[in-house]
Order: C-alpha cells, then sequence, then structure tokens
C-alpha cells in the first residue's frame, strides 16, 4: 500500500536497452532548470524575451502561494473568496451550467466524475448534500445538446426554493473563445428571462483573464463575483486558478488539500533524486522509449471507472503542448477493464508503438462488494464468491501487466492510494510539470497553441464572409 503517489517503471525499464535511463539524467536537470527559469521570467516583471513567447509557466507556484495567501488573509484570500461564492451559489441553485472548452472545462470535469458521486446529477438534493447538478456546455456546438439541456432545464421552471433555479459559471481565459461566448449568450439570455435581469446576476460568475470581452462584459452587467485566471498561466495549465477551484469549491471538494498534493509534488520535483522523482523518471521512462523504439504513442490506463475524463485532460494537455513542429507524442486514454474488450486485442498485438502508462488506486471510495455465493452456482461463479470488485480489478490490473511483459510491450504505473483532492493534486501537478520538462528537454516551447488559431480564424472567415 502507498501513502503518496508513486511511479513504477521496472516493466518499461526492462525494454530500455541501447540506453540507460541514467543517461538522460543531466539533460533532464537541465530542462527542468530551464522550466524554473521560465517561471522565474514569468514572474519578473520585465518583458519575454521573443524566443520565450508565449511563455505561460505560472502554473507552477500556484499551489504554494495559494496556500500562503489563505494562511495569512483567511476569508479575504483568493481560495477564501472563492469558497465564499461557492457556497452562495450552491445554497441558491440546484442546476448549475458549466461553460467553457479545452483547459477552461476539462480540470472541473475531471474533478467532477473522479471525486463525486458517479451519479450525481440523478440524486435527490437531499443525498447530494445540496451540491447542484453539474452540466457541461459551451465545449461543442451541437444544437441539440444544447436544446436538450434548455430543455431540462425549463422543467424546473415550477418548482420553488434553489431546486427551481439554475446558475452559470462561464470560464474563457481569452474570453472570446466562439464556443463559449455563443452559448454563454444563449443560456443568459435563458436566464434572465426566466429570472429577470437584477436576479440573473446574481446566478452568474465569469471566470476570465484580466483583459478581453468577457472581462468588459462582465464589469458591464456587474457580476458580484469574477474570477480571474492569471496572465502567466495557460488554458490547460489552469486547473490551480478559479478555472479549476471555484467548480471544486461549487462541488464540495476539499479545494486545499488538492493544492497541498500539487505543492507536495512540486517539492518531489525539486529535491527527489532521479529514480525517485516521479516527474523526471516518467518523462526519462517516455523519451527513451519514444526515441529508441518509435513508441511515440501514451496510452494512459485508467483502472475503473472515475478517471476517464483526468485522461481527458491529460489528452489535451500533451497534445496541445507538444503537438508542434513536427513532435510530439499521441496521447490517448483507455478505460480498463472496459476497453480490454475494445482496445487489448491492439494492444497486446499491434504495432510495437505505445508505451502503456497504468494509472491505478489502490482503495475504492466506498466499501468493497463481495461476490455472493448462491445456492444455483450455473454461472460458476461461486468459486469466486467473497473475492470484491477491488479483488477482481486488481487481478485484471496485474494479469494485462504480466500478459504485456510476457509480450514485452512496455508499462509502467501511476499508482494514487486513494481517489481523494490529495491525490489528484499530485497527480495533475505531476504530469503538468512533466509536460513543460518534457518540451524544454526536446526543444519544443510547451506554451500556447499556435496550431488551433488556424481553424479558428477559418471558422469566422466562413461566418463572417
Ligand atoms: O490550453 C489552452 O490554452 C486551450 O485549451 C484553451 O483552454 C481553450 O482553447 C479555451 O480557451 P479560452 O479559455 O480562452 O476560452
Amino acid at each position: 500500500m502507498v501513502d503518496r503517489l508513486e511511479y513504477r517503471f521496472d516493466a518499461a525499464h526492462r525494454l530500455i536497452e541501447r540506453r540507460d535511463l541514467q543517461d538522460l539524467e543531466s539533460s533532464l536537470r537541465t530542462a527542468r532548470d530551464e522550466v524554473l527559469a521560465d517561471v522565474a521570467t514569468a514572474e519578473a516583471d520585465g518583458s519575454i524575451p521573443p524566443e520565450r513567447q508565449p511563455l505561460d509557466a505560472g502554473f507552477l507556484r500556484l499551489p504554494e502561494t495559494l496556500l500562503a495567501e489563505h494562511a495569512k488573509s483567511g476569508a479575504a484570500s483568493l481560495v477564501g473568496r472563492i469558497r465564499t461564492a461557492a457556497a452562495e451559489l450552491r445554497e441558491q441553485v440546484d442546476h448549475v451550467v458549466l461553460l467553457g472548452i479545452g483547459g477552461s472545462y476539462l480540470g472541473a470535469r475531471a474533478l467532477f466524475e473522479a471525486l463525486r458521486h458517479p451519479h450525481h446529477n440523478e440524486l435527490p438534493r437531499a443525498s447530494r448534500d445540496g451540491i447542484p447538478r453539474l452540466h457541461f456546455q459551451g465545449n461543442n456546438v451541437d444544437n441539440d445538446a444544447l436544446r436538450g439541456l434548455l430543455d431540462l432545464l425549463a422543467t424546473t421552471r415550477d418548482a420553488s426554493g434553489p431546486e427551481g433555479r439554475w446558475g452559470i459559471v462561464v470560464i474563457s481565459k481569452s474570453g472570446g473563445t466562439l464556443e463559449t461566448a455563443v452559448a454563454f449568450r444563449i443560456f443568459r439570455e435563458a436566464l434572465e428571462a426566466r429570472v429577470g435581469t437584477d436576479d440573473a446576476r446574481r446566478l452568474i460568475v465569469p471566470i476570465t483573464g484580466e483583459t478581453g470581452r468577457l472581462r468588459d462584459l462582465a464589469r458591464a452587467a456587474g457580476y458580484p463575483h469574477v474570477f480571474p485566471i492569471p496572465d502567466d498561466v495557460g488554458g490547460r495549465f489552469s486547473i490551480f486558478t478559479a478555472a479549476g477551484l471555484f467548480p471544486a469549491a461549487l462541488l464540495g471538494l476539499d479545494i486545499e488539500a488538492l493544492l497541498e498534493g500539487a505543492a507536495a509534488m512540486n517539492g518531489r520535483f525539486l529535491a527527489a533524486r532521479f529514480g525517485e522523482n516521479p516527474v523526471l523518471d516518467y518523462v526519462a521512462v517516455c523519451r527513451c522509449l519514444e526515441e529508441e523504439h518509435d513508441m511515440d504513442i501514451r496510452v494512459l490506463s485508467t483502472w475503473g471507472a472515475r478517471l476517464e475524463a483526468v485522461g481527458l485532460w491529460y489528452d489535451q494537455l500533451l497534445a496541445e503542448s507538444l503537438g508542434k513542429e513536427e513532435q510530439g507524442a499521441t496521447p490517448i486514454t483507455v478505460v480498463n477493464t472496459r476497453d480490454l474488450h475494445s482496445r487489448g486485442q491492439q494492444h497486446q498485438e499491434g504495432t510495437r508503438d505505445k508505451l502503456i502508462t497504468n494509472l491505478f488506486v489502490e482503495q475504492p471510495a466506498t466499501a468493497p462488494i463481495p461476490i455472493p455465493v448462491t445456492p444455483d452456482d450455473r454461472d460458476g461463479l461461486n468459486r469466486l464468491a467473497g473475492k470484491t470488485v477491488p479483488d477482481l480489478l486488481a487481478a485484471a490490473f496485474e494479469g494485462t501487466n504480466r500478459a504485456y511483459a510476457e509480450a514485452d510491450r512496455p508499462t509502467a504505473d501511476i499508482i494514487l492510494p486513494r481517489l481523494d483532492e490529495h491525490a489528484l493534486g499530485e497527480l495533475f501537478q505531476m504530469l503538468m510539470l512533466a509536460t513543460v520538462t518534457e518540451g524544454r528537454l526536446i526543444g519544443v516551447n510547451p506554451y500556447g497553441q499556435p496550431g488551433v488559431e488556424a481553424y479558428k480564424r477559418k471558422m469566422g472567415e466562413i461566418l463572417e464572409s
């Protein structure tokens, strides 16, 4: 049993032949120094040299900065203000529509799916501890999905108290992303039509950059709570800004524990020696297999059903950060055992281009369910009676790893002690640090997303022609 996130890579290490992991140690240390120099540059008041732009390295110190500010200023700190505003909204509404795309919603979704009840939205309010139902929109342009949510919200019309009300959290750093902006206009109009412009104001929380259209709109509308996404923190690195912390607080999650987990990972990144440093070791294994064996497909193989959105968050982080200049591994999220029945065949016997990193949680959040003994044993399961569902998952995990090892398929494991805020804080920070460290190692600027601008521009041209 582990008591903090552990990264285990013995099974992958066995397959790294031509070049020992140790060879990478000094270049990884240099890359880590570069990451830290980026943070210092981002924090300094001077301008960022052109060759380092864009530079959104402010995410790294956020956990410690926010925790220190909270310890000093309590309710007046950003964490304190987020908690107060989230509690206010929670008490007023039973549904919240969270609008945002990419880095502006995936962190919130990952936290929601990993840490709230799997059927949260279907439970009655009392069984949800008064926490509103959460719906994600503004991350696509799907007429039926938008209409479907508007229809659902309209059914709450006759209920009184919070059960009859809904609110909006709109998240966009730039404030100009079309998907989110259009959805905000549509839902804002529906909310204002429902409760009136004055009351709607208290039910809308924008989270945005210091400048931009959403910031201007929020100021003009006079929304009482508007939270910032700092200039020096990029969208996919913003989970520890209000973009992740406000939804987390709304969901009743322990945001201090989340930040403490992230701060603990920072400590290990800076101080743990190579071989015991989850960030540096993870990057080293990924790089060796990519460089020596052309394994440029990175499968994040999650075990159980609650980590899929964590995987989607990571897909976006890795793909947008390093998929540049014709470089960058391709991330894929897998949910096991579900996907052993869809992708398992290919991973066992297909092209040898994959590194499989398992993401496994040692203990379930709820009491283990045993397989019952039944008088009728025609399904043959009495032989397993008394074993629990976690026992089955652990056996599938262990068995799959063994099968891959026998076929010389590389695996590594990220083990979490349990699924809670602290462990997820460690994990998110580990993967963000690993991504920027790898970027600096291979000479790709991990910040910015120049390629995404092309579709936005052309979409705009078509719409305005
Ligand atoms: O990581 C990124 O920068 C992107 O995925 C953005 O988060 C995404 O494009 C949304 O941008 P914005 O928050 O400006 O609406």
